[in-house]
């Protein structure tokens, strides 16, 4: 018991994904996350991102080597906000406590909250089409955090956004850590993005996937909101565009 709580939420050993036609999506991928800690994983298109959290989340089996995952409490978060178009704010957040069998008292009153938290109160009874591309994606992550995951799963959730609305959603999600200090597996494929977000950034390279190299943030987000050192992030912007330069966009 003492131990699960000190050990990574996750870890890859040698991770490995070789689709049936062949395709090496993944070569021997080692990582792990720790409990509260936020890795983004940055990289440019095709280069096995979707394919890592995947196997994350146990959607695909690993050619090869082992994941270890400690925990059953994920959410995930993707690009498309996935709203049912029917359903009003509240009940799309409560919709997958409901789907988990939590009774209907709970699940309201878990809801209410993650929506207060994310600013929406006022949209309780809103439908989804009465929505901003930004306020959907508010509802996307209420709904996540309404079952108090321990991991988070995002796949280029801000991806569809306007640059100042994701600018916006980034310092939403780490508000949302402070409060929930969850674990968090994020990806994108914008650079900025993820040393903004990330303790570590893994940046991947492509043909065939891999890592190519992990870097600790010189100024990571932390609990008590401390303000960032933009100066020492842009620099590690510049270390993983170089990086990344001779790789296919
Ligand atoms: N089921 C599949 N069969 C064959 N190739 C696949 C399959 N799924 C993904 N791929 C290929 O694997 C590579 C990595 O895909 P993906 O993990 O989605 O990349 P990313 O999310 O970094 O853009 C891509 O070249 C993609 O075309
Ligand atoms: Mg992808």
């Amino acid at each position: 018991m003492g131990k699960d709580i000190c050990s990574p939420l996750i870890e890859f050993h040698g991770v490995s994904k070789t689709f049936s036609n062949g395709f090496r999506a993944l070569t021997p991928f080692n990582l792990s996350i720790d409990r509260g800690e936020i890795v983004s994983l940055v990289g440019p298109s095709g280069c096995g991102k979707t394919t890592v959290i995947r196997l994350a989340a146990g959607l695909t089996a690993a050619t090869d080597g082992e994941i270890i995952r400690r925990t059953q409490e994920l959410a995930y978060v993707f690009q498309d906000p996935t709203l049912l178009a029917w359903r009003n704010v509240r009940n799309n957040v409560a919709l997958v406590a409901k789907l988990k069998g939590v009774g209907k008292a709970e699940r309201n009153a878990a809801a209410l909250a993650a929506i207060e938290t994310v600013g929406l109160s006022r949209f309780e009874r809103a439908l989804p089409r009465q929505l901003s591309g930004g306020m959907k994606m508010r509802v996307s992550l209420a709904r996540a955090i309404t079952s108090a995951p321990e991991l988070m799963i995002m796949d280029e959730p801000f991806a569809a956004l306007d640059e100042f609305t994701r600018d916006n959603m980034q310092n939403e999600l780490l508000r949302l850590w402070r409060v929930n200090h969850f674990g968090a597996m994020f990806i994108t494929h914008s650079i900025r993005e993820a040393v903004y977000l990330g303790h570590r950034i893994v940046v991947m390279a492509s043909h065939p996937g891999r890592v190519a190299r992990v870097i600790e943030s010189p100024n990571p987000p932390t609990l008590d909101d401390a303000p960032r050192d933009l100066k020492a992030l842009d620099a590690t912007v510049n270390t993983i565009s170089q990086l990344l330069a001779g790789e296919p966009a």
